[in-house]
């Protein structure tokens, strides 16, 4: 199913230089995709417009054939998608437990604590973390268990898109192919839509589908 939709899209932030230039996409659930361009290419910008948090300068970007632009974005951001950084964004001083359950509490789920911390360790079990590490302290955690916990909160609201922006950028190699092969299985065993800005040679073989960011321009990979 088609749940993002880029159609003729066009994006600048001062009016002057054309970040994107009529770009136009695809996205389907149950597919990985890759995105790559250089460092300034507007991958981030891209990632952004995705996700709500910057609107198109011109064209459509929709989501299940609405124009995001005009939906409530707070919530879709709060519910239709989750955010992957490469710098984690946790809160550091909470447990692993605590920063899923607090994504949860923000995007209004309606189950009580019980089962949200239930569901929680379920979804850290999946991501790889035992309770030990669940009831750790993020400071206290790895880089790669770091990502595993920002990958456990993007999936506590059930969200059918995953947008990740570098998320392997600060994880040496062995720690990406883990954090890589997880969101695959995500989108291909969980039928999510993945969305990967990358540089890594690993997640692009990884991709089941890629595309290149260039003077603006988006272009499908053969
Ligand atoms: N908030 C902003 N205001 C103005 N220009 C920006 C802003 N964010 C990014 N840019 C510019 O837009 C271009 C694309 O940036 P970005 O999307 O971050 O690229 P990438 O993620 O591919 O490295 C760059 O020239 C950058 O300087
Ligand atoms: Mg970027």
């Amino acid at each position: 199913m088609n749940i993002l939709k880029i159609d003729n899209v066009s994006f600048s932030y001062d009016k002057e230089k054309l970040v994107l230039k009529n770009i136009n996409a695809n996205f389907k659930t149950g597919i990985i995709y890759g995105i790559f361009g250089r460092s300034g290419a507007g991958k981030t910008t891209l990632l952004s417009l995705l996700a709500g948090l910057e609107t198109p300068s011109s064209g459509i970007i929709s989501y299940k054939d609405q124009d995001i632009s005009k939906i409530n974005n707070d919530k879709y951001r709060s519910t239709n998608m989750g955010i992957v950084f490469q710098s984690f964004n946790l809160l550091p001083h909470l447990t692993a437990l605590e920063n899923v359950i607090l994504s949860m509490n923000i995007s209004n789920i309606k189950i009580n604590d019980k089962e949200k911390k239930a569901l929680a360790l379920t979804l850290l079990k999946k991501v790889g973390l035992d309770e030990t590490k669940a009831k750790r302290k993020v400071l206290q955690l790895s880089g790669g268990e770091q990502q595993r916990v920002s990958i456990a909160r993007a999936l506590s609201y059930d969200a059918e898109i995953i947008l990740a922006d570098e998320p392997t950028g600060n994880l040496d190699r062995d720690t990406e192919e883990d954090i890589i092969n997880l969101l695959t299985k995500l989108a291909h065993e969980e039928n999510k839509c993945v969305i990967i800005i990358s540089h890594s040679e690993y997640v692009k073989k990884a991709s089941d589908k890629v595309y290149f960011l260039a003077n603006g321009n988006l272009k499908e990979a053969q």
